[in-house]
C-alpha cells in the first residue's frame, strides 16, 4: 500500500483537543521527535485564540523534551501515564495543571487493552522503516507501542533516518493473550527470543508518515560522585558476600539495575570484579555502562525495553551492530518488566529510594510526602518479584538537612514485605528474616547517617508496644521539622506529646 508522506504540522492538524495519543518509546529512545512538537505549537495557537486544547499522553515510561518538555511548557497535557521525569511536566503535575496517574510499567499495556483507560485515538510510532504491508522496524525503545498500535483508531509513523535498518533483529515483539486465555510467557532464560523482530500494524490505519532525522539526545552520565561510588561499592560488596555464601548460584543471576549515577557505579564495580562471573541482565533500561560491559564480555546478554545510550554511545552501537546483534534484545514493557518472568529467572533487582524508613518501607516517588518526583516506574515490577530486592540511597540529602532514613516514610511505594536489602553510603542492612524491631536496629546501625542515628534510636525507644513500635504522634517529626526549620536535625520529640 502506498503511504501518505505528510509534514509534522499536517499530522498535528488532525489531532484534536481531548484526543488520547499512545506513543512509542521508553525513556528518550524511541519517542516520536516531530509530531508532538507541532501538537505543542498548535496548543499554543489554540490557547491564544481562547480555545481549550490538551491531549492525553500514554507512553512506555519517561520521554524527552520533544514530548513532555514542550507539551508541558505549552500546557498541552490533560492526562499523562504511566511515568515521567521532565522538570516542566513535574511542575504542571504538582500544580494540578496536568493529571497524572503513576502506574507499574508492566501493567499499562494490558490495562489499556482491558479498556480501563478508554480509547486510543492515535498511536505515534518512531520507526527505522515500514513495509507496504505494515511491518514496522522500531527504533531504540519499545515501551507499550504494540498495544497502542493495536488499539488506536489511526497511526502516524515517524521514519527517523538516523536509525540504521541494520538494527533489525534486536526487537522481540510479543503480546500475551489477555485473561482468561493467557498462558505462560515462554522466557526461561534472559536471552530467549519469543516474538517477532517487526511490529505488524494494519496499514489501512496509517494516517500519514513523517520523516525525521535525529538521535535520541541522551546526555552522557557525569562521573559518579563520592557518595554514589560508596553506595555502588557497598552494593557490590553485598553481592559478593551473597555469592561467596552460595546464596547466589555459581553461574550468577540476571541483574536489573535502575538508571542514574549509583546504577552506573554499581555496574562499573561489577565489571571490575574478578570474582563475579560474566552475567546477563534482565532489565528495563540499559545505559552506557552496559555497552562497555558487553564489549568486555563481562555482561553476556542484556534483555531490555530500551537502549538509553548517550548519542556518543548510540553512534558506537550503530557502527558495530554486527557485534551487538545477538547480545541485546528489546522487548515491550509488559515483557521486560513482567512479574512472572522476573520471578522465574530470579532477577536481582537494584533500585533507588528517595527515603526509607527504619522498618524497611520505601518512598520512591514523593518528595517530602506530597510532591511527585518521577513515578514508580518499573521499580515495583522488579522489587516485588525479585530473587533479592536491593534499595539504595544516600544516607542524607542537601548536605545533611534531610535524612533519607526516617521514622516513617512520608509516602509508601514499596512496603517492608518487598524490600530485602537497604544500602546507603554508610553500609548495608540485610532485612531478610528479621522482625520489625530487628530491621530497625539494622537500618539505624548500618544505613543511617551518624548525625541522625541518636534521633532514630530515640524514636525507636519511644515506641509503646505493638510489633511495629511507631509513635504515631511523632512519626512525621522529621518531615514536620524540615518544613518548620529547614533542618531535620532540629527534631524535638517533646513537641509531639
Ligand atoms: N527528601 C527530599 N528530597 C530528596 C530526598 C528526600 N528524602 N532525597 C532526594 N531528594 C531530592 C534531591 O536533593 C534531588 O533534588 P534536586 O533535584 O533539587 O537536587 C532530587 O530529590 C533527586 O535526588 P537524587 O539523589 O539526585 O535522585 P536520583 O537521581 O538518584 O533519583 C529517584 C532517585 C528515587 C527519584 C529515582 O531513582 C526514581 O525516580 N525512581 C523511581 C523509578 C524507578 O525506580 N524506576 C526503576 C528503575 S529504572
Amino acid at each position: 500500500m502506498a503511504y501518505n508522506f505528510i509534514t509534522a504540522q499536517e499530522a498535528a492538524s488532525m489531532i484534536n483537543n481531548g484526543d488520547t495519543l499512545g506513543l512509542s518509546g521508553f525513556t528518550a529512545p524511541g519517542n516520536p521527535k516531530a509530531i508532538l512538537e507541532e501538537v505543542a505549537r498548535k496548543a499554543a495557537r489554540e490557547h491564544e485564540e481562547g480555545r481549550p486544547y490538551k491531549v492525553n499522553i500514554f507512553t512506555g515510561a519517561s520521554t524527552n523534551d520533544h514530548v513532555d518538555g514542550i507539551l508541558s511548557r505549552n500546557d498541552a497535557i490533560n492526562m499523562r501515564a504511566p511515568y515521567q521525569n521532565t522538570p516542566d511536566l513535574r511542575k504542571r503535575i504538582n500544580a494540578h495543571d496536568a493529571h497524572y496517574f503513576d502506574r507499574h510499567l508492566s501493567e499499562m499495556a494490558q490495562e489499556t487493552r482491558y479498556g480501563f483507560y478508554g480509547k486510543v485515538n492515535y498511536a505515534i510510532i518512531e520507526a527505522a522503516d515500514i513495509t507496504e504491508d505494515g511491518h514496522i522496524l522500531l527504533g531504540c525503545g519499545l515501551g507499550n507501542i504494540p498495544t497502542y498500535a493495536r488499539m488506536a483508531d489511526r497511526i502516524f509513523v515517524e521514519i527517523n533516518e538516523a536509525l540504521p535498518t541494520s538494527i533489525r533483529g534486536m526487537h522481540d515483539i510479543y503480546l500475551p493473550l489477555d485473561p482468561p486465555n493467557r498462558t505462560e510467557i515462554p522466557i526461561f532464560h534472559a536471552n530467549d527470543r519469543i516474538g517477532s523482530s517487526l511490529l505488524k500494524i494494519d496499514p489501512a490505519k496509517v494516517a500519514g508518515i513523517v520523516r525525521t532525522n535525529s538521535l535520541d539526545g541522551v546526555k552522557p552520565f557525569t562521573e559518579p560522585d563520592e557518595i554514589s561510588k560508596q553506595i555502588g561499592s557497598n552494593v557490590v560488596r553485598f553481592l559478593l558476600h551473597e555469592y561467596r555464601a552460595g546464596r547466589i548460584p555459581k553461574e550468577f543471576l540476571p541483574l536489573q539495575s535502575g538508571v542514574g549515577n549509583v546504577a552506573n557505579a554499581v555496574l562499573y564495580d561489577l565489571g571490575e570484579s574478578t570474582e563475579i562471573p560474566p552475567f546477563m541482565m534482565y532489565t528495563e533500561v540499559i545505559q552506557d555502562a552496559v555497552l562497555e560491559l558487553l564489549m568486555k564480555g563481562k555482561c553476556t546478554f542484556a534483555s531490555t525495553c530500551s537502549m538509553t545510550f548517550s548519542d556518543e554511545t548510540e553512534k558506537k552501537l550503530f557502527a558495530d551492530l554486527d557485534f551487538f546483534h545477538d547480545k541485546i534484545l528489546m522487548r515491550p514493557a509488559e515483557i521486560s518488566n513482567n512479574p512472572e518472568v522476573i520471578r522465574r529467572l530470579g532477577v536481582i533487582a537494584m533500585n533507588t529510594a528517595l527515603e526509607a524508613d527504619i522498618f524497611g518501607c520505601v518512598n520512591s516517588t514523593h518528595v517530602l510526602g506530597t510532591r511527585m518526583m518521577n513515578g514508580i516506574g518499573g521499580s515495583g515490577d522488579f522489587t516485588r518479584n525479585a530473587y533479592i530486592s536491593i534499595f539504595s540511597c544516600p544516607s542524607v540529602t542537601k548536605g545533611g538537612l534531610i535524612s533519607n532514613i526516617v521514622p516513617m516514610v512520608s509516602h509508601p511505594d514499596h512496603s517492608e514485605h518487598s524490600v530485602d536489602i537497604l544500602i546507603t553510603d554508610q553500609g548495608i542492612a540485610d532485612l531478610r528474616g528479621k522482625d520489625p524491631v530487628q530491621r530497625a536496629e539494622a537500618i539505624i546501625e548500618n544505613c543511617a547517617n551518624p548525625m541522625y542515628r541518636e534521633l532514630l534510636w530515640d524514636y525507636l525507644k519511644m515506641g509503646k508496644g505493638g510489633q511495629t513500635p511507631h509513635s504515631l504522634a511523632a512519626a512525621f517529626a522529621f518531615h514536620c521539622e524540615f518544613a518548620n526549620s529547614g533542618d531535620m536535625r532540629n527534631v524535638d520529640y517533646s513537641k509531639y506529646f
